[in-house]
């Protein structure tokens, strides 16, 4: 294509059209107004092949030397808003490359020699998705930080732990928050894991079947910091695997921010009073003044129905496809740059919601969750939280353990009965269920003496959870 035709390219793509594209395909066909956010990538990948057919001499020093000065004014042509986007050409890769040719000449006609926009669009949506992972990854991080930070004040405050939404052993509140941490550790696991299969270079691959030229692809992969290259140039340029796999690992990232949002909106509730967080993450209501309602993390619940919807988009997407390229691929990249988008998003709220902000006065974190330790310890006293407790204390007595359990059911119904908890039942009342019991048996029955009693590995008992904390200090450093 010479400039001219390929600045005009959907009036008719060569001379092989008889007629051009309707204003409705080309509408259709056209990604520009999402795909432009690939330019940075787009014109990292096309530097390091024209650096690379420079060394090859494929192309002339002169061509490279205009080709990164074109490619310099494109960019600050798109920094400066100033680049003019246009649908005729389809995509980022045919506006980009079509300004490049207006600049610089023939030289600009050259960089596309040995490549193709199928290994093109591949390499750019590998090198955007890796440096957003990393990006998710600090974020993921620091949202780890946060609530380890929350879980160390917290430590010896103890609230109802749940099975089916009811009560059933005391917990530490830290031990609770903790449980997140280990699941945003292996959601920061994965994206690692994504990471190095998204790091490997499609470019070289040209539109499905490799090229003539001698390119030299190990240089081109690692001018882009990529760890291998794509073996295959119908893989290379088909498959999506490694976006679909983000997204699973995003939709997972999400599944954890949205139970423990559902946490957020029970204890927030008037019902629980566990825990409150900053006014600017909640609204009030229209109609009901004395409503704040938590917003925020009930958004991070919905949203992750929306994330979840894009991995089936994307799955789905590839299913049908015969190798190689097929343009159903040019619809993964709204789905992907809408996980990334959200997922971010969500993470920083949470990470601002949990730690809060940093007072630059005070050099403190300021403004994250408050705890209503008192509320939570109420809590954890009703529900027979120490039924087990006493149990336990049967067994070790020498009685077998269902046994045991069956005794410490009819004390509960005694209990329930006169409407106190099982430590408020008098001793000659509790031997009345089993003679083994002594006065030692409230100790056990005791929230404090049910969590220190808990103290193997992985437990519940202060101990551990500091051992838990110093373990994930080290790891985060
Ligand atoms: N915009 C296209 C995409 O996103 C670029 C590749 C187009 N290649 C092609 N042969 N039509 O996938």
């Amino acid at each position: 294509m010479s400039t001219n035709q390929l600045d005009k390219k959907s009036e008719a793509w060569s001379a092989l059209f008889s007629e051009p594209m309707s204003e409705l395909v080309k509408r259709y066909t056209a990604s520009v107004f999402f795909d432009k956010r690939l330019w940075l990538a787009d014109i990292t990948g096309s530097l390091a092949h024209a650096e690379m057919l420079a060394a090859q001499n494929i192309i002339a020093a002169s061509d490279l030397a205009d080709i990164q000065r074109g490619m310099a004014q494109i960019r600050s042509e798109i920094e400066a808003g100033t680049f003019e986007w246009k649908l005729d050409l389809e995509d980022v890769h045919l506006n980009i490359e079509a300004r490049l040719t207006q600049l610089v000449g023939d030289a600009g006609k050259r960089l596309h020699t040995g490549r193709s926009r199928n290994d093109q669009v591949a390499t750019d949506v590998r090198l955007w998705l890796r440096d957003e992972i990393d990006l998710i990854s600090d974020l993921l991080k620091e949202l780890q930080v946060a609530l380890v930070d929350v879980a160390e004040k917290n430590v010896e405050v103890i609230l109802p732990g749940f099975t089916h939404l009811q009560v059933a052993q005391p917990v530490s509140f830290a031990h609770h928050l903790l449980a997140y941490v280990e699941m945003f550790s292996r959601d920061a696991e994965r994206m690692a894991d994504v990471r190095r299969r998204t790091n490997r270079l499609p470019l070289g691959s040209a539109a499905l079947a490799g090229t003539t030229y001698p390119l030299d692809r190990e240089r081109v992969a690692k001018t882009l910091g990529m760890e291998g290259l794509c073996q295959n140039s119908l893989d290379g340029v088909s498959d999506r695997d490694f976006a679909i796999e983000f997204t699973a690992a995003a939709s997972l990232c999400m599944v954890h921010i949205s139970r423990f949002s559902e946490e957020l909106i029970l204890w927030m509730s008037q019902n629980f009073g566990f825990v409150k967080i900053a006014d600017r993450f909640t609204t009030g209501s229209s109609i009901m003044p004395q409503k704040k309602n938590p917003d925020v993390p009930e958004l991070a619940r919905g949203k992750t129905g929306r994330v979840v919807g894009h991995l089936m988009g994307l799955i789905t997407l590839m299913k049908g496809q015969p190798l190689a390229y097929n343009k159903d691929n040019q619809e993964d990249k709204e789905p992907l740059f809408d996980t990334v988008d959200t997922l971010k998003d969500t993470l920083r709220i949470f990470c601002e919601m949990v730690g809060g902000q940093l007072n630059p006065a005070t050099g403190q974190k300021e403004g994250g969750i408050t705890v209503n330790a008192a509320a939570m310890e109420a809590a954890a006293n009703k529900g027979y939280a120490t039924a087990t407790d006493l149990a336990d204390y049967l067994v070790k007595k020498g009685l077998p353990f269902r046994d045991a359990h069956e005794t410490v059911a009819h004390a509960v119904k005694a209990a329930t009965s006169h409407n106190c908890d099982l430590s408020e039942l008098p001793l000659a009342v509790l031997q009345g269920f089993n003679a083994l019991i002594e006065k030692d048996v409230y100790e056990c029955l005791s929230l404090r003496g049910s969590l220190n009693a808990r103290n193997t590995l992985g437990g519940t008992a202060p101990a551990q959870v500091k051992a838990q904390i110093t373990r994930h200090r080290t790891r985060l450093a």
